[in-house]
């Protein structure tokens, strides 16, 4: 076992292996599951006594530390876990800002289908039997589950039935549930793969759940499938990857699809923004070439409104009942009118009809960004317009610091996010910005765009 242990002898020494033990719990270098080696085999491998070892051992048992089992040995006990260190606020916890709000991660919260949800709140209400109002089945209505696995086939390419569907409150809790079952799967402490860059918090929440994350490089196709190994899971944003809005390309597909068949290991489709393609042909969720391999996960967060916290996952059939299982103990759940008011909207039709109207706007927004900043700001480069809520402009390395660019745009009240905090890996990244398009209410873009577009013209460089 590889413990930095100081020299020492007697008490120092007892003292010096607790502290080294502590240390590798703590920092998780020792995963919680892991089992440790015989008082003997660790005697012998850090040529310190018997004796000393077993009174460390009892003391890191005693602080709850190791856990000892009958007939198992010693094991890491469960640690509780550590605050979430993110760089950067969460999103959840965004507030509202004066000014103009260029944020991405947002859709036009205006453009809420008040209208609709009313009616279908209204047929629901008339039409519900009261048995819909009982406890909960921890799997989400069968009523949006069916509407769903037809939704999803239609629009997503998503292979799938109601039974392989759990509804969610949101992407966060569907990863977290995953996290959960990929312990059990793969074993506590294994290592999920995420896109660098990524939104912060989701490695951030793997790692608090006691897995390891690894930062795996994005170009122009995509995630570098050929960097994966003996991960338990992948994690990608396929249709428009987050923040930098590329897809995922057809060969990546399928060296993706044939990584995780060859070791075992799944993959997580996040498909936040799958609904919003611009230029060609939606491009299919990636689950429909694999649905044993693939755990698909889809949101309302950009369709229509990220306050509902209503999200789905669609499992592979192996991994329903683990599932299931981890849901036991999770007390977040999707209340069940807003869950029958998301399939009457869906059976209607009325939630295609949304999703067109929206399509139509972001477009218009989309395609005005990049006339304006073709015409006005030639020097810098916009990127990932295709599909999704958001853009990249990317500025050459002479214009100055990407912190100094943000903190002139902040002073001109624009919020916008840079692009470096997604990345894990930081030091080469050229300055840029992450504009969410679709972020300000519509009778207010084009002023949010020119405000922009004046305040950028006149960074100081
Ligand atoms: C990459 C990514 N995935 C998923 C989501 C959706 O998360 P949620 O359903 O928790 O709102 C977001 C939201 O901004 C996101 O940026």
């Amino acid at each position: 076992m590889d413990l930095h242990l100081q020299a020492g002898t007697g008490e120092g020494l007892r003292a010096g292996l607790e502290l080294a033990l502590r240390e590798a719990v703590r920092s998780g270098r020792l995963a919680p599951g892991t089992r440790l080696p015989s008082s003997r085999t660790l005697a012998n491998d850090l040529g310190v006594s018997r004796g000393t070892v077993t009174q460390a051992l009892d003391q890191l048992v005693a602080e709850g530390y190791l856990e000892s089992k009958p007939r198992s040995g010693l094991r890491v006990a469960p640690q509780p876990a550590p605050p979430i260190e993110s760089p950067r606020p969460s999103r959840a916890t965004l507030p509202a800002v004066p000014g103009i709000d260029l944020r991405s991660g947002f859709p036009d919260l205006a453009a809420f289908p008040r209208r609709q949800w009313l009616a279908a709140t209204r047929h629901v209400l008339r039409t519900a039997p009261n048995t819909a109002f009982g406890y909960r089945d921890r799997t989400g209505a069968v009523e949006l589950r069916q509407a769903l696995a037809e939704y999803l086939g239609r629009a997503r390419g998503v292979a799938t039935t109601p039974a392989h569907i759990v509804v969610c409150a949101g992407y966060a809790q569907a990863l977290r549930l995953v996290c959960q079952v990929l312990s059990h799967h793969a074993g506590p402490g294994s290592a999920i793969a995420y896109e660098d860059p990524t939104e912060p918090d989701y490695p951030a929440l793997t790692e608090q759940l006691g897995h390891r994350a690894r930062h795996i490089p994005v170009d122009q196709d995509g995630l570098l499938v050929d960097r994966l190994t003996d991960e338990s899971a992948a994690v990608v944003t396929p249709a428009h990857q987050y923040p930098l809005g590329v897809t995922l390309s057809p060969a990546r597909r399928v060296e993706l699809v044939s990584w995780a068949r060859r070791s075992g290991g799944l993959i997580v489709e996040d498909d936040y923004d799958g609904e919003f393609r611009y230029d060609r042909r939606p491009v299919g969720a990636l689950q429909g070439m694999a649905p044993d391999r693939v755990i698909y996960v889809g949101t309302t967060s950009k369709t229509i409104a990220p306050g509902l916290r209503l999200a789905w996952l669609v499992l592979p059939g192996s991994l329903v009942d683990p599932l299931h299982e981890a849901t036991r103990w999770d007390e977040s759940y999707v209340n069940v009118i807003d869950q029958l008011v998301l399939a009457r909207l869906i059976q209607t039709g009325e939630l295609d009809r949304h999703i067109r109207h929206c399509r139509t706007r972001y477009r218009r927004r989309r395609d005005l960004l990049g006339q304006a900043i073709a015409g006005q700001l030639p020097y810098a480069r916009l990127s990932g317009v295709a599909a999704g809520l958001h853009a990249v402009l990317q500025f050459p390395a002479h214009t100055g610091s990407e912190a100094s660019l943000l903190g002139h745009l902040e002073r001109s009240g624009i919020h916008v996010e840079g692009l470096s905090p997604f990345y894990h890996r930081r030091e080469n990244t050229p300055p840029a910005i992450v504009i969410g398009y679709a972020t300000p209410a519509e009778h207010t873009y084009r002023h949010a765009l020119g405000a922009l577009v004046d305040a950028l013209r006149a960074a100081p460089t």
